[in-house]
């Protein structure tokens, strides 16, 4: 009996998947409040130059980065030298604390979607404290994920976002159709979104504009090496990167679509706050609950999107550390996603706790430096690492491969290049990492500035802690590949 490889069965497979894990709370939640706070289309015109020069060209290194290895993101990097191992190491890690706190947040899109038919616009700070209930929906939708994953990478992984990922799209149309239709009140809150305001587009805007683009695309860590290694070879990593980026970007604009004329329509009271994190989980609900009977259908339709979003999210969070526990510790994929799963929940547990008493309801409590452990995670992870992550991807392919023989070696691995090869070239080994240290720098001076070195402190000691287990544990050790997960089926051809 022959064994099949592990993978994802077709190259749309590999864009939807990866299209899921780009798709997110960033698009939704985050893109929406930050365009009408940062200046309008002003801002989203700098989101677009930020996702073509810095976040394409940085999805194309990740992905070559992880399909010319065929292994998790330890492995990738050693394969280019043995002592940068470490590198793929910290885009494991990452990925470890992004669940940690995400997690949280996808129970409470799951218990907003049950929510949507009790009329009870007001859930947020009740919910937020009840420890138990946000213990719960925290620990159904970790479960869920892991669920997925243990099916695999092609029947799980890839089958979930063929049919979550048009699903979420047909729905958020759906919606965007609706609100438009709205009459009273569209322009203005189109107006709200979309007005450019260059007066708003002060430096730190920009930065929000980097590090958004970041985020919302999935990069700096090692989902798209995860991801990438599990893509064929006949995959075209342009295109399917360009793809990504372009259904990404669009769902972001959409989402924006589909809240801001809404809010004008039934609450434009509330238009001024929805410039917050509020937008999601305080602002919403209200706003449904103000739609009357169909604001309840509405309601389900919507969170119920945000959670499939949160979870194909998730997914790809998880896989990077069930990928590396079971080609490192050689266990199966079964055991290793429950072990990540699990790890990450019992971490989440004081972050759900933390979230809701000090960063919702403004109590004393648990917290970390003075803030609620998400924020925590979520700046030192946001801020500080995944600009360093994105940095070693950009600085290995443009100087330690070289930005030739990168180029050179994704075109005879079947992708084209054409007129972009030289200006991939020249992005990939000067513009595109300068422009990664401007967010870095801004971003460590934001932290110092906000009286938040502590931040900077913590994310620089778990990477020099990183390294240093690298070193003693990683370095001399295999730390296996793709090939360490074969499945049991015999090889159809
Ligand atoms: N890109 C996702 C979003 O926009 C979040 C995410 C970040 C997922 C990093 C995986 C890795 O919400």
């Amino acid at each position: 009996m022959k064994l099949k490889k592990v993978g994802f069965a077709s190259g749309i497979g590999f864009i939807l998947a990866s299209a899921g894990s780009a798709v997110g709370l960033g698009n939704l939640w985050a893109f929406p409040y930050k365009v009408g706070k940062n200046g309008g289309a002003a801002f989203v015109f700098v989101y677009i130059a930020c996702v073509l020069l810095i976040g394409l060209v940085t999805m194309v290194a990740e992905i070559f980065i992880g399909k010319r290895a065929q292994a998790n993101p330890v492995t990738a990097y050693k394969k280019v030298h043995k002592n940068i191992g470490w590198f793929g190491l910290v885009g494991v890690v990452i990925p470890f604390f992004i669940t940690c706190y995400y997690i949280v947040l996808g129970g409470y899109t799951v218990k907003f979607t049950m929510n949507s038919f009790a009329a009870d616009v007001n859930i947020l700070p009740s919910f937020s404290v009840n420890t138990g209930e946000v213990i719960l929906y925290t620990a159904i939708f970790a479960l869920l994920a892991a669920a997925i994953i243990m099916g695999g990478v092609k029947d799980g992984i890839e089958k979930v976002s063929k049919v979550l990922m048009p699903a979420l799209f047909i729905i958020l149309v759906g919606v965007v159709v609706y609100s438009l239709c709205l009459g009273d009140g569209v322009a203005e809150g189109l107006a709200f979104y979309l007005k450019p305001d260059f007066s708003a587009l002060t430096f730190d805007a920009v930065l929000a504009a980097m590090g958004q683009a970041f985020f919302s695309l999935s990069l700096g860590m090692g989902i798209l090496i995860t991801y990438g290694s599990y893509a064929g070879k006949e995959i075209n990593i342009l295109k399917s990167a360009g793809m990504i980026c372009l259904f990404d970007t669009l769902v972001a604009l959409l989402a924006g679509l589909a809240i801001f004329p809404a809010v004008a329509h039934f609450d434009p009271a509330l238009l001024e706050s929805s410039r917050g994190i509020g937008l999601m989980f305080s602002i919403l609900p209200q706003v449904f609950g103000s739609m009357g009977w169909f604001g309840q259908i509405v309601s389900f339709f919507f969170f119920g999107m945000v959670a499939i979003a949160a979870l194909t999210s998730v997914i790809s969070l998880i896989e990077v550390v069930t990928q590396f526990f079971i080609q490192k510790f050689k266990l199966d994929r079964k055991k290793a996603s429950l072990i990540a799963a699990a790890a990450c929940f019992v971490i989440s547990i004081p972050i759900g706790i933390s979230l809701g008493k000090v960063g919702i309801c403004e109590e004393e409590g648990l917290n970390l430096f003075g803030m609620d452990w998400l924020t925590f995670f979520d700046e030192v992870t946001n801020t500080v690492l995944m600009p360093v992550c994105a940095l070693f991807a950009c600085l290995t392919a443009g100087w330690l491969i070289g930005a030739k023989n990168t180029a050179n070696e994704i075109e005879e691995s079947g992708t084209r290049l054409g007129w972009f090869k030289n200006f991939f070239r020249f992005m990939l080994q000067f513009i595109t990492p300068a422009l990664i240290l401007v967010v870095e720098v801004g971003g460590l001076i934001n932290k110092f500035k906000d009286g938040q070195a502590s931040v900077v402190i913590f994310a620089y000691a778990l990477l020099v802690l990183t390294a240093i287990l690298y070193f003693l544990f990683f370095r001399n050790t295999d730390t296996g590949t793709n090939e360490d997960e074969k499945i049991g089926e015999p090889e159809e051809d």
